[in-house]
């Protein structure tokens, strides 16, 4: 047999990826992972033999989604009666055996800290036998895989994984486990080889970075940014996502040392009522958080600012949303993802009456949405007549003789091309329009 045959007799495994950054990092992870183990990547369900949902449980939302779309995946498995379907990421981890022949259909499911076994999983499935794996790991950070990146300039890189916050509204410390940091050493080393395949920008990534602990050489989250600052001077450094509680002096100081961490930070606050904030397990008031923003301001002037929001977390009164309200006023964020809340089963907030009607859920976040519309359209117009650097990234979606780049601080900027200008070039754009999403500029 030659081996293009045998190339051709690979059979093919497509991934679908729901939920966070976090799910899309572990995606290529599962492709290195499947890859290695035999299997061809496909991008399209049409032609595939295995199809992976990488899934997400935080919201109720996300959860009927997948339910959505693995009803809709029975038209292929009536088509190819060998289909393997599987669901991995947190899903998998909450419903672990109830989700095995769902809808007559799934054949895997395996949570996120037990993706090497997925060869062998399909290799059993394929052959008619289901499998499940979802046992999760204090050490497992699958440091040794170099996740399979497919394109572009920005490149992902997994840092720690799990989280011990344990908010009480959040799934994720029972989806993903405990907190375990990846050694300092490698992530640099990760780096410097995506800076040498020609990667120009890297996003640390973590569901809590900045609590980044390297026992190996006891580094905590400063010292892994700057030696990864240090180690690719030309790459810009962004991460993703921090607590306030672990957002310290040092962090920021770094921060504000290094040309080429980006002056961006995702600080999600939650709510802007003490009595919530206590009742969600947020660990810092108010004040504690205006006063993380103060120094964030006061050390990196020009740093943009983006916060996740809960509308209607039990109990919460018109005075508790009012006080939301009053503190996205005062910090004036760039931007925000705002949430209805949603219970999830195990968590504490579980045990809590879920007492706002979902119809004053919608009145609040509809609220929310409203005023930070205004705070960022109001700050986009800020930057008009400024100059920014921006990392050209590509068309834009909706012009073709339009691109799109990012500032520094995480603004998407629209620009005229000229000839000459590639992807991943830095250019230097002055804007003269704006929106609440995006800033309109020409190159200088
Ligand atoms: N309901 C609503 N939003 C939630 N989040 C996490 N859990 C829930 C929930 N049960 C939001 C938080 C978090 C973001 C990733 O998702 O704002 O920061
Ligand atoms: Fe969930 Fe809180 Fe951990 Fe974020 S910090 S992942 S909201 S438990």
């Amino acid at each position: 047999m030659n081996t293009l045959i045998a190339k051709a007799e690979k059979q093919k495994v497509y991934i679908e990826t729901y939920g966070c950054q976090m799910n899309l990092a572990d995606s290529e992870i599962v492709a290195s992972i499947v890859t290695s183990g035999g299997y061809d990547l496909t991008d399209t369900a049409d032609n595939a033999d295995v199809i992976f949902l990488n899934t997400c449980s935080v919201r109720d939302n996300a959860e009927k989604t997948i339910f959505k779309r693995l009803e809709h995946l029975k038209h292929y498995k009536k088509k190819n009666r060998k289909l393997v379907v599987g669901v991995l990421g947190c899903m998998a981890e909450r419903l672990r055996g109830k989700l095995i022949g769902k809808q007559n259909l799934v054949g895997i499911v395996v949570g996120p800290d037990e993706y090497r076994k997925l060869p062998h999983l399909i290799d059993n499935a394929l052959a008619g036998e289901q499998g499940i794996a979802v046992k999760l790991s204090r050490v497992e950070t699958y440091d040794d895989i170099l996740p399979l990146r497919t394109e572009g300039i920005s490149a992902w890189i997994s840092i720690m994984r799990g989280c011990d916050k344990f908010c009480t509204y959040c799934v994720v410390p029972f989806t993903r486990g405990r907190e375990r940091s990846r050694p300092m050493n490698s992530i640099v080393e990760e780096t410097k080889k995506l800076q040498d395949q020609g990667i120009k920008e890297v996003t640390l990534l973590g569901q809590n970075v900045n609590s980044y602990n390297d026992t190996e050489g006891s580094n905590d989250f400063s010292d892994l940014l700057r030696a990864v600052a240090r180690e690719v001077p030309d790459m810009r450094i962004r991460y993703t996502t921090s607590h306030p509680y672990d957002m310290s002096d040092k962090l920021i100081e770094t921060m504000a040392e290094y040309e080429n961490i980006c002056n961006y930070i995702h600080l999600p606050v939650q709510s802007g009522s003490d009595r919530i904030l206590q009742m969600m397990n947020r660990q810092y008031s108010v004040e504690q958080y205006i006063e993380r923003i103060g120094k964030i301001r006061e050390f990196i002037p020009d740093c943009s600012l983006s916060t996740d929001i809960i509308a209607g977390f039990p109990t919460e009164s018109i005075e508790d949303h009012q006080k939301t309200l009053d503190l996205m006023r005062r910090v004036k964020y760039d931007g925000a993802y705002m949430f209805k809340y949603s219970p999830r089963e195990n968590t504490k907030a579980w045990k809590m009456e879920d007492d706002i009607t979902e119809d004053e859920k919608k009145r609040r976040l509809n609220q929310i949405i409203e005023i930070q519309h205004i705070i960022a359209k109001q700050l986009n117009e800020d930057e008009h007549g400024k100059k920014f650097e921006i990392l050209v990234e590509g068309e834009s979606k909706k012009n073709e003789e339009e691109w799109m780049g990012r500032t520094c601080s995480n603004k998407v900027v629209i620009f005229p091309t000229k000839p000459g200008i590639s992807i991943g070039d830095k250019v230097m754009v002055r804007v003269f329009n704006s929106n609440s999403a995006t800033l309109f500029g020409k190159l200088v």
